[in-house]
């Protein structure tokens, strides 16, 4: 089982910035070739197994579709309908699967579990999100920043809502590419600086007014208020959360240039409003499309290592 020579990725820290450099340049040339049509299939006979144990669309249709054009093949596995769901051990889960295919794909709850696959695995493992991270989402949010405006080393980001995965992917990923996240959250929803593994740095800094967060900033970005897994705290949530909704007055503080994000799915009218999402500042279409190409070449580095 478990070997130390495999890279995993799961969590942003896992790589180092030019790791990141390189996969960024990466996806621009792979993204330009989806768009010619032109083939490139480097990942044939590779399979790829995706485990769900939370709902998706982006993420599964990104990796699957983004196997099937590298060349590969993907199994996708959820957990009632696996024996995941009938409490078969995840060590046991890890050994028998990552000796089948060769790349795993998990969408889970605790990061622990995350862990445990990965060191039971004979393959390489991603995170395709937990409770405590989604790191192929800001990967994608990172490449779309470059896209429309160039690195994003020394830029600030604004986190308006839930100290979530989300929050903690985007304090990790400051701390490593040279960036600054303004962090307003609700009083009792706010981030744990050692889950990222940034406390004491100043990759970040609190605000409690979301509009001081988003003032001056490149970027304002925001998630539900409820994410997988905390359903039983919606009506709290909706309460508490009133007051963190993205709207034209948090943009209008910001950057006249700066874009908003939003990792999707969306509800307007909560974390955001619908003239931001869909005004000329949103770039998350982009952000949606963005997850295939970088994860693309996420597996064909992890598998392959570097190319060119
Ligand atoms: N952003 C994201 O991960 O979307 P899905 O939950 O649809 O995969
Ligand atoms: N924070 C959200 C992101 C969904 C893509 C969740 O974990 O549900």
């Amino acid at each position: 089982p478990g070997n130390s020579l495999i890279k995993h990725y799961l969590q942003f820290k896992d790589l180092r910035a030019p790791e990141y450099e390189y996969l960024f340049q990466r996806a621009a040339l792979v993204k330009q070739r989806f768009k010619n049509y032109e083939k490139y299939t480097p990942l044939v006979d590779r399979t790829l197994a995706m485990i769900f144990e939370k709902a998706s669309t982006r993420t599964r249709v990104s990796f699957e579709a983004g196997m099937y054009q590298m060349g590969g093949s993907v199994v996708h596995l959820t957990t009632d309908g696996s024996q995941l769901g009938r409490s078969e051990p995840i060590e046991d889960s890890a050994k028998v699967i990552s000796r089948m295919v060769d790349i795993v794909m998990i969408r889970t709850y605790e990061q622990t579990k995350l862990t445990k696959f990965a060191a039971n695995s004979r393959v390489p493992v991603i995170n395709g999100l937990t409770n405590e991270f989604h790191p192929c989402q800001i990967l994608a949010d990172i490449f779309t920043f470059i896209e429309h405006r160039g690195s994003i080393q020394g830029k600030v980001v604004a986190w308006v809502g839930d100290g979530n995965n989300m929050a903690n992917t985007w304090l990790q990923a400051a701390e490593l590419l040279g960036f600054t996240v303004h962090v307003s959250t609700p009083s009792g929803y706010e981030i744990d600086p050692t889950v990222a593994g940034i406390a004491g740095t100043d990759c970040y800094k609190v605000f409690q007014d979301p509009m001081d967060a988003c003032r001056g900033a490149d970027l304002v970005t925001t998630d539900v208020w409820t994410s997988m897994g905390y359903e039983a705290e919606n009506e709290a949530r909706k309460k508490a959360f009133a007051d963190w909704c993205v709207d034209a007055d948090m943009m209008a503080v910001a950057k006249p240039d700066a874009l908003f994000m939003h990792c999707l799915p969306a509800h307007r009218g909560e974390e955001v409003e619908a003239e931001v999402i869909d005004g000329p500042q949103s770039v998350v279409w982009d952000e949606a499309e963005n997850r295939m190409h970088v994860q693309k070449v996420l597996m064909e580095y992890l598998l392959l290592g570097r190319i060119g």
